[in-house]
């Protein structure tokens, strides 16, 4: 898709569909509108979408009325989502140029670079493996028109395009199946992406995690003919940051879950292909970091695996000892995700990282406790749990601030070893980030439990179903904010 902005009055914009915005109790007169609006037929309500043809005086051959919501609950994350269902509407008419008109009260950079995350995120579809396509063709061309604005929206429309490309590079590896997609798949097309883009991409073979001690990773690869690896991403800044920090992404990469010998049930197995998906949201972030060069280092960590119930599988009751020394009871295999963390968590530190944030579609709990709509936020330290917040928040990316307090230990208590890899029967969320906790600390961390949010089981009005890239966009923002 070509991406242009252009400054020049509403009236002169050249293009099949002219998006604008339309707000509830906001009577739009311009352009004809007023009618309709009287008439109910637009109403402002968000995603409604009105076509309109030959309007008076407009260059553009259509316009397209889509709905904005409330103003006063209008901001960057609204207008992203508004333009997508735009988007995907007109995209379902075979019109595959378009361009949205932004007024002065949406033209901040944040603004401009949503609008363009919109239009490139509403274009994806999980179609790749589809041999007949074509009632659904790409949009060609995508235009961000404003009266005026300073040299500031021109990169703010590069950074949504480098931004919106990544989380659709990452929503494609997710959606990979695991036939295709195996371990050592996901660490070659991490090395071709770092090769592109300027990364250094380091990948760390079962040989080299048995020297190095990785039991609780590697007890989890047992069960599967493919075997494991351990990708890492750097990115340096070119000037070495004064306060030496050093932001460690952790993703858990498991390319499917079978449950191992605690095997899963078959219904919905088929979705456990998204279980590295919180690896490929970090991949995703270190493409569009690569762009975007931070001023701090960022270094990207993903235990790849498959958990599979083999001949040489782990078992219930086995002991393996972590990198960090810390004896694990594996009392259900199907809690693996956390096992794979450990260790990449504990080598994170080893590298040098200051600060940890992980992402993993770790618990069912996670879902029952908030649905589909916000990734469970879990932090050992309060500032780098700002920091998250805050850039999450500027994203649109939904996140609630879960429990981790020393209470919860009661719950994970093993007889034979140093600790067990699941808690009872309650607090399953909050068990899983316990465990973490336990190899995190004292390093400043996050972690992140996308297990409701990493894919959508139907598509929005703005988003294909499938994976939706959660949370690249919050750790994008999180590096780049980083002073
Ligand atoms: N990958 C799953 C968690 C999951 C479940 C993600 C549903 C997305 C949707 C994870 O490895 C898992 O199996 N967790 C278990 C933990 C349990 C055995 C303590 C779970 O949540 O049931
Ligand atoms: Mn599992
Ligand atoms: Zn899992």
């Amino acid at each position: 898709m070509q991406i242009t902005l252009q400054r020049q009055p509403i009236e002169e914009v050249q293009t099949n569909a002219l998006i604008i915005l339309v707000f509830q109790k906001r009577r739009e007169d311009r352009l004809g509108l007023g009618e309709l609006f009287d008439a109910g037929e637009i109403s402002g309500k968000a995603f409604e979408t009105t076509l309109v043809h030959n309007v008076p005086g407009m260059r553009a051959r259509r316009v397209l009325a889509v709905g904005a919501g409330q103003p006063g609950k209008f901001n960057a994350a609204e207008l992203r989502k508004a333009v997508g269902a735009a988007i995907r509407h007109l995209k379902s008419k075979s019109i595959t140029d378009a361009a949205v008109w932004l007024d002065a009260a949406q033209t901040g950079a944040d603004d401009v670079a949503a609008a363009v995350e919109g239009a490139i995120l509403g274009d994806f579809e999980t179609d790749r493996y589809k041999t007949d396509k074509k009632d659904v063709k790409p949009m060609e061309r995508f235009t961000v028109a404003v009266a005026e604005g300073g040299p500031q929206l021109d990169a703010a429309v590069e950074r949504g395009r480098i931004v919106a490309e990544a989380q659709n590079f990452t929503r494609e590896l997710a959606n990979e199946p695991s036939n295709r997609l195996t371990p050592m798949a996901l660490a070659g097309d991490a090395r071709r992406m770092a090769e592109e883009f300027g990364l250094e991409c380091e990948v760390l073979d079962r040989d080299r995690m048995t020297q190095l001690g990785m039991g609780s990773l590697l007890g989890v690869a047992m069960g599967s003919a493919e075997p494991p690896a351990l990708i890492i991403l750097r990115y340096r800044p070119a000037t070495p940051h004064a306060a030496s920090v050093h932001l460690g992404l952790v993703g858990k990469g498991v390319t499917f879950d079978t449950g191992g010998i605690s095997i899963k049930p078959a219904d919905g197995m088929e979705k456990m292909k998204y279980d590295m998906s919180g690896g490929a949201a970090m991949i995703g972030a270190m493409r569009a970091l690569a762009q975007l060069k931070p001023a701090i280092p960022v270094t990207a960590l993903i235990p790849a695996v498959e958990n599979m119930p083999g001949s040489r599988a782990q078992r219930p009751g086995d002991i393996v000892t972590s990198l960090s020394g810390k004896t694990i009871e594996v009392i259900n295999t199907d809690a693996e995700g956390r096992l794979i963390l450990a260790d990449a968590i504990s080598y994170a530190q080893k590298l040098g990282c200051t600060h940890l944030v992980d992402a993993a579609t770790l618990t069912g709990a996670i879902v029952v406790a908030l649905g589909h709509i916000h990734v469970g936020l879990f932090a050992n330290d309060d500032a780098l749990r700002e920091r998250v917040l805050l850039a999450a928040r500027a994203e649109g990316e939904k996140m609630w601030h879960m429990p981790l307090e020393d209470d919860y230990k009661d719950y994970l208590k093993s007889v034979f070893a140093d600790l067990p890899n699941v808690g009872g029967r309650y607090g399953g969320a909050v068990t899983a980030a316990m465990f973490l906790k336990e190899f995190a600390d004292p390093t400043p961390w996050v972690h992140l439990d996308i297990a409701g949010t990493a894919w959508l089981d139907d598509s929005k009005p703005f988003l294909a179903k499938g994976p939706t890239g959660v949370p690249l966009r919050t750790m994008v923002r999180l590096a780049m904010d980083w002073q």
